[in-house]
């Protein structure tokens, strides 16, 4: 595969104020600490506001990485938002971001690919850059999945939170790149993880409303598996394209989906547990928003630098699976 040269030129996220501990959940669903942290590794997360919607969060980690791109909102071209919590069907969370941004000559859209959708949106936005479309594009992972959580299902509604990540891509002169990516995706797992109601298959009815049709639904056992294995090979389909082994590997950054599950690809790559980015204790899954709200940590902390090789891996609903090899 041949690189894609194109660099973050800058990120940003933005995490609601709201912490909700394990402790907070014992006393809405039957469940414990001690069982969230072992099987999971979350110990708190972060929930939006009632009147915080998804492009609200989308638009304050968009305005963060504008602004330390030195671009004016007028300047973006290209406004891509992984998301599976849109403020709504339609329009885009994409259109209201540009419309709350000021970003008056950009294109804008969302994607749809669960806790892929900022491995996707990387990945889509580069190839409009290196093609000579676009001259930047702002990519965004928001979610507010708390609005579509079962608040009675103490096996999923544990897990999910909300928060927002972005990052201005811009083509490079080759110092930084793309060294390789692998996307997947395979429809025949869909309804292990979904939201069943709502959509054209099951319009809204008092009936839906009542059996909680529109929150997610997961089948955790099964899509732990799949997991695991997908993570697996993604990475290393990845890597053997970039032509590097983990040991070339500055920092893995994967989905924050369950403690477990990145563990086990730790192991897998032999990584020493400094190598490997967790934040999921603090914030929980975040689907879209997870890793780009983990490669603006490390980045605003200096844990990466210029010519790091910098892994990603993800996977989630649909089902999809995605993996990136940075030179940052
Ligand atoms: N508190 C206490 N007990 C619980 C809880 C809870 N919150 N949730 C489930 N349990 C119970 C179950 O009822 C079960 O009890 P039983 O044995 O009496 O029936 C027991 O714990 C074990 O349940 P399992 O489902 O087998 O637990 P497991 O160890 O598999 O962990 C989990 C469940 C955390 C959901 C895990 O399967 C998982 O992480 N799956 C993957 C989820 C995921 O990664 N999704 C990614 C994509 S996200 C996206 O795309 C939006």
């Amino acid at each position: 595969m041949a690189p894609i040269n194109i660099k973050f030129k800058s990120t940003g996220a933005y995490l609601p104020e709201r912490v909700l501990t394990n402790q907070d959940l014992e006393k809405i669903v039957d469940t414990s600490d001690e069982w969230i942290t072992t099987r999971t590794g979350i110990k708190t997360r972060r929930i939006a506001a009632d009147e915080e919607a998804t492009s609200d969060m989308a638009y304050e980690a968009a305005k963060i990485a504008i602004k330390r791109a030195d671009m004016s909102p007028e300047e973006v071209e290209l406004i891509i938002v992984g998301t599976i919590s849109p403020d709504m069907f339609f329009p885009s969370t994409g259109c209201f971001v540009q419309d709350r941004l000021g970003a008056k000559n950009a294109v804008a859209m969302d994607i749809n690919a669960a806790c892929s959708g900022y491995i996707y949106s990387l990945v889509i936005a580069s190839k409009f850059l290196v093609s000579g479309t676009y001259k930047n594009a702002l990519i965004i992972g928001s979610e507010k999945l708390t609005s579509i959580v079962n608040w009675e299902d103490r096996a999923t509604c544990v897990l999910f939170a909300d928060g927002a990540g972005a990052g201005i891509l811009v083509p490079s002169n080759g110092g930084s790149k793309i060294l390789a990516f692998d996307l997947g995706s395979d429809g025949s797992y869909g309804k292990d993880l979904c939201v069943p109601a709502g959509g054209s298959r099951n319009p809204a009815t008092k009936e839906t409303v009542d059996k909680k049709m529109h929150s997610i639904v997961m089948n955790g056992n099964a899509i732990f598996k799949i997991a695991v294995n997908k993570m697996r090979e993604t990475f290393n389909k990845s890597m053997a394209m970039a032509g590097v082994t983990a040991d070339d590997i500055t920092l893995l950054i994967p989905h924050q989906a369950n403690l477990r599950i990145i563990e086990s690809l730790r192991n897998f790559l032999k990584l020493p547990k400094e190598k490997v980015y967790v934040n999921i204790d603090r914030y929980g899954n975040t689907s879209a928003a997870s890793i780009a709200i983990a490669l603006n940590e490390v980045h605003e902390q200096g844990i990466i630098k210029r010519g790091d090789i910098i892994g990603l891996a993800a996977f989630g609903g649909g089902l999809t699976w995605a993996s990136a090899i940075l030179e940052f």
